[in-house]
């Protein structure tokens, strides 16, 4: 029986680890030919290698998103070897945390760079190849952290929340063209990302909320991109969450105070 991704071409930005990676391999493993993107080539040649000893096909896309110029090279490679592009997911992406009056100015703008600018460049890139695709979506890692801005996380959150304001006007302007736009929220998920970093003093995970493989994460974007999803959380009931935190920001409040009061001993 025919996969149901045969035939399909797909693109993943941050293909070489965590999410992406997970992605890069759902998607192979239905039949997508899949082109992963990143910075080290050593990484996208072993996610690569992952693909084809599972009998998919990949190829590899070198290229830092915080360029437009390389990703304008990365998608003239996709439309040299003939391909469009059926689905797009953008999930490159970096974390830094710390106390906002001492994180550096670099550190800011760095996260706006890659988590927000490089999305645009991304989407701005492959659009056209997009357009000529059959399957015609593509799909946006933001985080919980866009809607629930804990302690710490004001950089970060800062540069998700831009993305997902960007993806929600694009859905509506796609949405002319026949393309879906599907924004993803992640809660925490254990991938390089968090490593140094889940658990500690600027990342307490309060309880109730797990923490979720890479994988989980890929299954629940590839359901989003299959069903034509607007919004995707994962785990779903963090949607209660990121809403409660939009209506009473208080209750976010008190939630961390009690984690520092917890980790204090107070
Ligand atoms: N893990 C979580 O808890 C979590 C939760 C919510 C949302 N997210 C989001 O999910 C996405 C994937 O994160 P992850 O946890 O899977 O992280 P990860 O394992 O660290 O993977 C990040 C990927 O992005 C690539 N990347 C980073 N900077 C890049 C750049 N300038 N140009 C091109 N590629 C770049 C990395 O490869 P190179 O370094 O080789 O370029 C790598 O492939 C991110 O957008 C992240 O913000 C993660």
């Amino acid at each position: 029986m025919a996969k149901e991704l045969a035939g399909a071409v797909a693109v993943v930005t941050g293909g070489s680890s965590g999410i992406g990676r997970a992605c890069a391999r759902l998607l192979a493993a239905r039949g997508a030919k899949v082109y992963v993107l990143a910075r080290s080539k050593e990484r996208l040649a072993a996610a690569v290698e992952e693909i084809e000893q599972a009998g998919g096909f990949g190829e590899v896309l070198v290229a830092d998103v915080a360029s437009p110029e390389e990703l304008a090279q990365a998608a003239a490679k996709v439309r040299a070897a003939g391909e469009s592009v059926d689905i797009l997911i953008a999930g490159a992406g970096i974390m830094d945390l710390g106390p906002a009056d001492q994180m550096p100015l670099s550190q800011y703008e760095a996260m706006m760079r890659v988590n927000y600018l490089g999305v645009v460049s991304t989407v701005q890139s492959f659009l056209p190849l997009v357009k000529e695709g059959r399957w015609k979506r593509i799909a946006i890692v933001s985080s919980l952290a866009a809607r629930v801005s804990p302690p710490y996380f004001g950089a970060y959150s800062a540069s998700k929340a831009a993305v997902t304001g960007f993806a929600h006007a694009l859905r509506q302007e796609l949405a002319r063209e026949g393309i879906r736009v599907t924004l993803v929220h992640p809660g925490p998920a254990a991938t390089p990302l968090v490593d140094g970093y889940i658990g500690g003093e600027y990342y307490p995970v309060p309880p109730g909320v797990p923490v979720i493989s890479p994988d989980q994460v890929a299954r629940a974007v590839w359901r989003g991109i299959q069903k034509g999803r607007r919004e995707v959380f994962v785990p779903r009931r963090l949607a209660v969450t990121a809403w409660l935190a939009g209506i009473a920001p208080g209750a976010v409040d008190g939630t961390y105070r009690l984690l520092d009061r917890g980790k204090r001993g107070k």
